[in-house]
């Protein structure tokens, strides 16, 4: 199955698509983890994606649709895959149309003033697992692997605001633009992690 899950930052894309990655057995491609594995690296990629990241402006169109076109080509996405963070304008939207047939496109809905607290309060760990400080009870610690927990750069509320209006201006146009293809599907991202789950589940099936 191909997967798109739409939604703004902090809406749960990264939270959702983890887990149905287990239940659907395919590849979870996030752009967001490529471009920050890459600045861990020191890569020259991660340099340019951290230019535009730490201002919560999008990486260029043209780099992203190149990574995400290998990406795809690998063997363990010929049965399907999940993607999350991609696409986010329309021209992303039509490349990928021109290689791979997407099954459907889950939209998080979830509004802006629940999402500046939400990613206000994310925390993660370096193995991957993301928390949030309202369920935390004061730990700092990763309940996986015991690593310390740390904030994203891009988590501050100034850049926060400025993806949210990133997000409105090129992203959620793709709102309106899936739905005319018949992709669409609404989820409710507000409500609990278990319940934005399970109905994500009933859409899959
Ligand atoms: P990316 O990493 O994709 O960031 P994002 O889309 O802004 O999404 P987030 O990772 O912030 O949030 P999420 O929706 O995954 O939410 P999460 O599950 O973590 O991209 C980062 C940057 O890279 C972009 O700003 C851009 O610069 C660049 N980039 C990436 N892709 C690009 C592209 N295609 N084109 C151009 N540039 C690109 O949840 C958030 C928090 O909420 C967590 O703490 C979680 O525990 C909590 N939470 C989740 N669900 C619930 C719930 N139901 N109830 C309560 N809390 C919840």
């Amino acid at each position: 199955m191909k997967v798109i899950f739409l939604g703004a930052p902090g809406s749960g894309k990264g939270t959702h698509a983890t887990r149905v990655k287990l239940a659907l057995d395919v590849p979870h491609i996030s752009t967001g983890d490529i471009f920050r594995e890459n600045i861990k690296g020191g890569t020259p990629l991660g340099l340019l994606a951290k230019s535009y990241i730490d201002k919560g402006a999008l990486v260029p169109d043209e780099v992203v649709i190149k990574i995400v076109a290998d990406r795809l080509s690998r063997e363990d996405c010929k049965k399907g895959f999940i993607l999350d963070g991609f696409p986010r304008t329309i021209r992303q939207a039509e490349e990928l149309k021109k290689i791979a047939d997407i099954d459907v496109v889950i939209n998080l809905v979830v509004d802006d003033e629940a999402i500046v607290k939400r990613v206000a309060g994310r925390r993660m760990c370096r193995c991957g697992e993301t928390y949030n400080v309202a369920f935390l009870n004061g730990s700092n610690v990763c309940a996986k692997c015991g690593g310390e927990l740390y904030q994203r750069d891009d988590d501050k509320e100034e850049t926060v605001k400025s993806r949210l209006e990133v997000y409105h201006k090129e992203t959620a146009p793709l709102i309106d633009y899936y739905r005319k293809e018949g992709l669409l599907k609404d989820v409710d991202g507000a409500q609990s992690i278990d319940k934005v789950y399970a109905d994500i589940l009933k859409v899959l099936q």
